[in-house]
Parts: structure tokens; sequence; C-alpha cells
């Protein structure tokens, strides 16, 4: 089947790797930006378009895309791609409002092909470990869930990312959209959410939050805490599960590993094999579009990200909290 990349950026380059390295037939680009749609193209090894319609109509006319361009992009893309019946990798967020992702969410469940949302931590070999330990009992019931992803994304709020019109907001969208998916995927689905959130940098309002916390209840009542910012300088990527029994913990920085301490006892190291997530999520796109099979995480899939996200975003605390008054000593508490 032919492959092509939507959007020669920096994750169009991270699934053009993996294509390659997974040795399927990669075998266009569209980028409307000339200069990066040829030095992808060169690097590549594969024939740039500047539109989705013009590949569409050209010898090159993929069997499935990857649609790696800003969120603002998504529906348009992918109606046209479920027109032409075209297998569909979609970015993470699906889109950058609610009412997109609605559309795609209609589109796709009638489409003839696959539609897959682009959750690549679902594809990571400890996360996958971490939820069959706790499909297993590990942990016994859970309780909580914790996770970060934080550190610093130099400028990126110079980029579409700042551009709320585009990105649909801030590092929610962006990042704790992951987090809302490793959360359904290791904890159950979700019935409550909310967050806090910042915009400001230093004297400069970003327009878009750079740093927040989101909180999230499941069905089932496990309690779900996500950190997530582009500017703190220090990185953290962490999962962490807790339960009646123990707690497991997966930090991305010690790959390969991780680690249960079970209550009262020590704690243990449990190696888990390592491997590239991009290349697991692509491979598991291409079979599931040859063999007809589902997606791991469908359209559903994005529409719930994007449905949690817009109850984030409505459940900040931008309500402004007043300090109770101080009083002096010997002065009346009104
Ligand atoms: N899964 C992940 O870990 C991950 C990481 C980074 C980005 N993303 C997602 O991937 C998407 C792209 O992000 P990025 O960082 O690669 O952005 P980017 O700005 O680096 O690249 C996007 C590219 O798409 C091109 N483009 C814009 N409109 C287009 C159109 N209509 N047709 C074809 N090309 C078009 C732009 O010119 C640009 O070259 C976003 O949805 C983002 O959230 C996911």
């Amino acid at each position: 089947m032919k492959v092509a990349i939507i959007g020669a950026g920096a994750i169009g380059a991270v699934h053009a790797d993996a294509y390659r390295e997974l040795e399927a037939n990669l075998v266009a680009v569209v980028e409307p930006v000339e200069e990066a749609a040829l030095q992808f193209a060169q690097k590549y090894g594969v024939t740039p378009y500047r539109t989705l319609s013009e590949l569409l109509a050209s010898p090159d006319r993929p069997g499935a895309i990857s649609i790696c361009t800003p969120p603002f992009t998504h529906r348009e893309l992918v109606e046209q791609a479920i027109a032409a019946e075209v297998h569909i990798l979609c970015e993470k967020p699906m889109a950058h409002t609610l009412e997109d992702a609605g559309a795609i969410y209609a589109a796709a469940a009638n489409a003839k092909t696959l539609f897959a949302t682009a959750y690549c931590h679902r594809f990571q070999p400890e996360i996958e470990r971490m939820q069959a330990l706790i499909a297993e009992g590990k942990v016994g019931a859970v309780r909580t869930f914790y996770n970060s992803f934080s550190g610093n994304q130099d400028d990126i709020e110079k980029r579409w990312f700042g551009r709320k019109k585009l990105s649909g907001g801030g590092v929610i969208i962006d990042t704790a959209i992951h987090s809302i998916d490793i959360f359904r995927y290791l904890c159950g689905e979700i019935a409550a959410a909310s967050g806090t959130m910042t915009t400001l940098l230093g004297s400069t309002d970003l327009g878009v939050e750079h740093t927040a916390t989101v909180g999230l209840r499941a069905e089932n009542g496990v309690i779900g805490t996500i950190d997530c910012s582009w500017k703190t300088p220090n990185d953290s990527a962490v999962v962490r599960i807790s339960g009646s029994e123990g707690t497991l913990n997966f930090d991305y920085s010690d790959a390969g590993k991780i680690t249960f301490q079970p209550v009262g006892g020590t704690t243990k190291v449990i190696q888990v094999a390592g491997a590239n997530r991009f290349v697991r999520e692509l491979a598991a796109f291409i079979e599931a579009a040859d063999s007809g099979r589902e997606a791991r995480t469908g359209a559903f899939d994005g529409l719930v990200g994007l449905a949690v996200v817009s109850a984030v975003y409505r459940n900040t605390s931008t309500i402004l909290f007043t300090p109770p008054a101080r009083v002096s000593a010997g002065q009346a508490v009104s």
C-alpha cells in the first residue's frame, strides 16, 4: 500500500522515519511551504505535493496517509481523505475544536476506510506493561493516577501552538491530551474533569496556557492528577499508578523498566523490552488498514480527548479567589 505524509514538520519527520524503519511504501509528502517540502522530499526520496487534492489526483495516490499538520487543518484533510477512501492516521489533537472533532467522528463512523487517532503513548511498551499489570491485579484496586509531561519548549508560543484559533488552546490540548488518553487506557472512562492553568509568563500574557494541572475522576472513582508545562526548565515525564496493593511507576527518562512498590514491601524493578512507540504505532496502523481491523485508538478516542479538554477549559480556576482579610490583634472580625 502506498503511504503519504501530510505536513513536513516535526512530527511528519517522526512518521517518515518510522515508515522507513518499517520499510513501508512511503511515496509522497504534502506540504505547502516549498522549501520544507523539497527538503523533506529529498531526505525521504518521495514526491512533494502542495495540496492533498493534487496528491489524490496524481499517480502517487496513496492508500493511507499520516496527517501531521496543525489541528485547525485536520477536519478538511480528513473529510477529503474519507471521500477518497484513504486510510487515515491523524495526529492528536483530533481537531482544534470539539465541533470539528464531532464532524470528524461522524465522517469516520460512516467511512469505508480506517481512521486512527495518533495517541502514541498507548504504544510505549512500559505503558502497555503497566496496563497488563493493572489488569492482572498487581496494584489491587486502583486509587490514583499521576502523570507529568513537563519541560521547556523554547519559543513554542511563537509557532501555531500559541495561536488559539489554530491550536484550540495551549499545553492542555497539546500535551495533556496524551495524558487524558493514558488515563483512560490505564484507569477507565472519565466522568469528571477540571483544571488550573496559567497563560502568564513573567509580564507577558501568552493567550494560551503554558502550564496547567488537570484533575480527572474516572467512572470507577480513580482520581487522576496531570501536570503539564511547556515552560519548566527540567524535563519530567512520569506515569504513576497507586492502588490498594502497591504503586507502579514509569519514568520515561529511565526507559526499559518500571518499578513496583508493594504496600509495606521494598521496591522491585520490572524490566520491559524497549521499543520506539512511533514505529509500533505506525506498524499497528498499517496492519489494521491492511487487515480491515479496527484501530486501537479510533475516532471515538479522538473525540473523547477533545470532549475532556473542552470540559477542562470550561472548568478551569478562572474564578478569582478572594482571600479572607487578615485582622490585627484587637481588631474585630466581621
Ligand atoms: N504525537 C506526538 O507526540 C506529537 C508531537 C508533536 C506534534 N504532534 C502533533 O502533530 C501535528 C503537527 O505538529 P508539528 O509539531 O509537526 O507541527 P509543525 O509546525 O512542525 O509541522 C506542521 C507542518 O504542516 C504543514 N501544513 C500546514 N497546513 C497544511 C496543509 N493543509 N497540508 C499540508 N501541510 C500543511 C506546515 O507548513 C508545517 O510544515 C499537531 O497536531 C501536533 O499536535 C504530535
